[in-house]
């Protein structure tokens, strides 16, 4: 049983990489899922070795090229099963991949290792060619008794208040960068609405548009009482 209860008898430590822009993986123990792989277009993660990601799954919260410009080639290399829109799973059904399970937002899938649910995410979800890739999402993955957010690409939504009120992730990923998607000050916001204590943050820096001051990250978390991670790619950490 995932659904929402939590079991505090279980002492599951989950590691989880960053291999820049919004691309993390999530390692179980005994499966490892990969959010949003943009990497050989990332002149910041030239360092790391694609080859050697092999997931399980993948899962993919908009169309936009940089956050899905390696699925095909990872997916190829690992048989990973790719989670994603409706619209992105036809695309990519046409691009010859196989083993695709597809989503939308407010749907929930039971998974090997735990439960998928898709989330609202304010933002578009073009494909590169020009094609729909139907509603941008955001994800809550209940593995065992840990909750983990990823926002994608989204702005900031009051309806972030129903993943706080229902869910209180343990660990949340929101992007920071602006621009694009929200900047540092609605991501704080978001951390509360979210009532989630640790923040790892995503989508700064990679392009000019969306490069912060860390420092400015760190404080305005700190001070709203918040524990923020801005990780170096490559790097881990276990929670
Ligand atoms: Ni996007
Ligand atoms: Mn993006």
């Amino acid at each position: 049983m995932y659904a929402y209860i939590r079991d505090k008898n279980t002492h599951l430590i989950m590691k989880l990489t960053y291999f820049g822009h919004s691309c993390f993986l999530v390692d179980t123990g005994s499966t490892q899922i990969l959010f949003d792989p943009f990497i050989r277009g990332n002149d910041l993660a030239k360092h790391i070795d694609i080859d050697q990601i092999k997931p399980h799954y993948i899962l993919l919260s908009h169309g936009h090229s940089d956050h899905i410009a390696d699925c095909e080639y990872i997916a190829n290399n690992s048989n990973a099963m790719v989670v994603c829109s409706w619209e992105i799973y036809e695309w990519l059904q046409h691009k010859g991949l196989k083993n695709i399970h597809p989503m939308n937002q407010g749907g929930t899938k039971t998974f090997d290792f735990g439960k998928v649910k898709c989330v609202e995410a304010v933002h578009s979800s073009g494909l590169p060619d020009g094609s729909y890739g139907g509603c941008a999402m955001g994800f809550l993955l209940f593995i065992q008794h840990k909750i983990l957010y990823f926002a994608g690409d989204t702005a900031l939504t009051y309806n972030m208040k129903l993943i706080g009120e229902y869910h209180t992730p343990d660990i949340a990923l929101l992007p920071v960068g602006s621009n694009f998607t929200m900047d540092i000050d609605d991501a704080v916001i978001a951390s509360k609405f979210i009532n989630c204590q640790n923040i790892i943050a995503m989508h700064y820096d990679t392009f000019g548009f969306i490069k912060v001051d860390h420092q400015e990250v760190v404080d305005k978390f700190s001070a709203a009482g918040k524990n923020v991670k801005l990780l170096n790619i490559g790097e881990s950490i276990s929670w």
